[in-house]
């Protein structure tokens, strides 16, 4: 059996990663491949309650410092309870956001260092990396109206304005192409079924599935 992988799907709200990672995880299971799905912020019982005081709007200030150090916090849980045993015990993870997440939003969106981001980075993970992230890009504009379209109350994020999420995919994109061999950028703005396509190339050149 051929090791197992970590994947990343990421991009900004409104880009149908929910969708593009429920397709892969039965594309996968066609082929005899068994995936974890799971979701950052979030993923184990614990994380999910640091998930829930991250979106919530309330009356208190949330400091970009506050959210960065409860990502991380919700991260360490997550690989410590639920990414590491799978990968350990030969599993497939496919996770909705990782850390290329926090250097877009919490980097890129609300402008904090760089370098700090990587020191927590390096605390929480060591050498843990996603092996392929799958980063669905859409022009804000497009992304926010599928937002708009679904209809769901605002959370803490996406009650942000359109300036934020510029920054965030300009951020997303800036790291695709620093590290395009992990990175893959897969334009999200086709029929469901073409980018599932896109994706399943991806992981055929790599030869991880035929
Ligand atoms: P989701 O709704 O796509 O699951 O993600 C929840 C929100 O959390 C989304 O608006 C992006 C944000 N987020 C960050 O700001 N930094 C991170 O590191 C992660 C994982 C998510």
């Amino acid at each position: 059996m051929s090791a197992p992988r970590f994947l990343t799907i990421e991009g900004i709200e409104g880009v149908g990663k929910s969708t593009q990672i429920a397709r892969l995880a039965t594309a996968l299971a066609q082929r005899g491949i068994d995936a974890l799905v799971t979701r950052e912020p979030g993923g184990t019982p614990l994380a999910e309650r640091i998930r829930s005081l991250l979106l919530e709007r309330g009356d208190e200030a949330v400091p970009s410092s506050a959210e960065l150090l409860l990502m991380f916090a919700a991260r360490a849980v997550h690989l410590a309870n639920l990414i590491e045993p799978s990968l350990r015990g030969g599993r497939w993870v496919l996770c909705d956001r990782f850390t290329d997440a926090t250097y877009a939003y919490q980097g890129g969106g609300r402008g904090l260092d760089v370098n700090a981001i990587g020191q927590l980075e390096r605390l929480v993970q060591g050498a843990r990396n996603p092996d392929l992230s799958l980063l669905l890009d859409l022009p804000v504009e497009r992304a926010l109206e599928r937002v708009r379209q679904r209809g769901l109350g605002a959370d803490r994020f996406e009650s942000e304005r359109a300036e934020f999420f510029e920054r965030v995919r300009r951020a997303y994109l800036a790291r695709a192409a620093h590290d395009p061999r992990r990175v893959v950028v897969i334009d999200a703005g086709g029929r469901p079924e073409e980018v599932g396509s896109a994706i399943l190339a991806a992981l055929r050149q790599r030869t991880w599935i035929s």
